[in-house]
């Protein structure tokens, strides 16, 4: 199974992400566990921010959003009240300085560890002294124990695992089947289950500190950059 790859009508990201599922794919409460918690109408960088499905939420809210994708044809959806920049997460160097990085969309269990680091830099270098970054974990048990079979059903779209691979108990590759709108597209990708700790260590070795832990389930972290 390649490590990301994906398949379905549309154009796809590097990542194996399909621009048409995600143009079409409704805000499905994703933020609802942190809105609340974010500071009113400040300036948030979300990184991988697709078609902006997420930053629309965000800037309803009244914040200023700046959207990071290394996928042209993602960012070319964005609402017009997002700026979108079309750059990789690792190699993004704005000047701005922002109250809040985002880093949603599981894309912290990356299977890379040099790569996970390479985020977490960025988010560091681009928050404001005192500001925060948000990122969403998988949940590790899931991603240990998910089979191939029916995942779910969610706002119309059925979630299917058709292929699942461990070739190290917390590395683990799959295929997921997203049908939806009369059409079918797939994402095959390789994760690493993350542990709290784990994640505290890699922001603490960026410097962000008081890391504290969120939403039902913990899959939320939030880590400061510290005052000087
Ligand atoms: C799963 S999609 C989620 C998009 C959006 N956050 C949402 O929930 O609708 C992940 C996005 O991250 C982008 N992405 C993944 N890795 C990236 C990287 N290293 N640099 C820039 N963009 C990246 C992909 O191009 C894709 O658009």
């Amino acid at each position: 199974m390649p490590q990301f790859h994906g398949s379905g009508p549309g154009e796809q990201t590097p990542d194996g992400c399909s621009v048409e599922f995600y143009q079409r794919l409704p805000y499905q409460g994703e933020l609802d566990e942190i809105l609340p918690l974010l500071p009113a109408r400040c300036s948030v960088l979300e990184l991988g921010c697709g078609t902006g499905r997420l930053a629309a939420q965000l800037a309803a809210r009244g914040h200023q959003v700046v959207g990071v994708d290394e996928s042209a044809a993602m960012l070319s959806h964005l609402p017009a009240e997002v700026i979108g920049v079309q750059s990789s997460i690792e190699q993004l160097a704005l000047a701005q300085r922002f109250d809040v990085v985002l880093l949603p969309s599981h894309l912290i269990n990356h299977p890379d560890a040099q790569v996970r680091a390479a985020f977490v830099r960025c988010a560091a270098r681009h928050l404001a002294v005192g500001g925060v970054f948000w990122l969403k974990r998988h949940d590790p048990a899931w991603l240990r124990d998910v089979k191939p079979g029916h995942l779910g059903e969610r706002a119309g779209v059925e979630y299917i695992a058709e292929a699942v691979e461990r070739r190290q108990a917390d590395l683990v590759s799959m295929t997921l089947a997203y049908q939806a709108f009369g059409q079918r597209w797939t994402q095959s990708f390789t994760a690493e289950a993350l542990e709290e700790a784990a994640i505290e260590d890699l922001l603490a070795q960026q410097g962000l500190a008081e890391v504290t832990w969120h939403g039902a389930k913990r899959l939320w972290a939030a880590g400061c950059r510290a005052r000087v």
